[in-house]
């Protein structure tokens, strides 16, 4: 019988193989951040450790940017958790944890569990503060965005059309996802460490804007 501790030491050394060379902002580092945060939050809100854990090692793994379609994504990580001997039950919880946090658009499943509820707020903590900053502009020059034009209006205040046609820039996504996120998280605990992350995020706008203008 292999202990809860091996089966995530394995988990990780196969994430961390899986995604070492990502650039699409799924590096492993995003990953370890994630996992710490979701092991904090889960101590906080008395959730099973074990399941948010592995839920928060694996949620990348299935990203429509790695594989095929989500259905590749999520047999790939059924597959794997068979492989160290998960038992069903578990395999099925962290498979419904991924497939309701990390999918875009339409058709996401409700959150079911208080651990889906833990691994979705690491995972968008992730995306607020200095290190969701930094994770922006990354991702912004990766798809070729600009820092910030001020001719593209953030695209949740463009019609149907400009949206469509139109680009974004680095800047805009603070106000189309990150300035927003606070208001979405689920637990109280990271109601908390999202409303620091939040205040930075508002600091650096101002002084970004202030030195745009000199
Ligand atoms: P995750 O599911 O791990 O949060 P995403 O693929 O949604 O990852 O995004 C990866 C990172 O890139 C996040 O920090 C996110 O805020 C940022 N990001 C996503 N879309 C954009 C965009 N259009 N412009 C700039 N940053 C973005
Ligand atoms: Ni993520």
């Amino acid at each position: 019988m292999v202990s809860h501790d091996k089966k995530v030491a394995l988990t990780k050394e196969y994430v961390h193989k899986e995604l070492q060379n990502d650039p699409s902002g799924h590096d492993w580092w995003h990953i370890a951040r994630v996992t710490e945060m979701a092991k904090k939050i889960a101590i906080e809100e008395n959730a099973d450790l074990f399941i948010c854990e592995m839920a928060a090692l694996l949620h990348d793994i299935a990203d429509e940017k790695l594989n095929a379609s989500e259905a590749e994504g999520i047999k790939k990580i059924t597959n794997w958790l068979e492989t160290i001997e998960i038992d069903k039950p578990a395999i099925e919880k962290i498979i419904a944890i991924i497939s309701s946090i990390s999918f875009k658009g339409g058709g996401q499943p409700a959150l079911t569990s208080l651990e889906a509820k833990v691994v979705q707020d690491a995972d968008r903590l992730d995306a607020l503060g200095a290190i969701g900053i930094a994770r922006t502009f990354a991702y912004a020059g990766s798809k070729g965005d600009l820092i910030y034009d001020p001719a593209i209006k953030p695209r949740e205040s463009m019609t149907k059309e400009e949206y469509r046609n139109g680009k974004s820039t680095a800047i805009n996504h603070f106000y189309e996802k990150l300035l927003k996120l606070k208001d979405r998280m689920n637990t109280d605990y990271a109601k908390k460490i999202a409303e620091e992350r939040h205040q930075f995020m508002q600091e650096y706008l101002r002084v970004f804007f202030a030195e745009w203008k000199d």
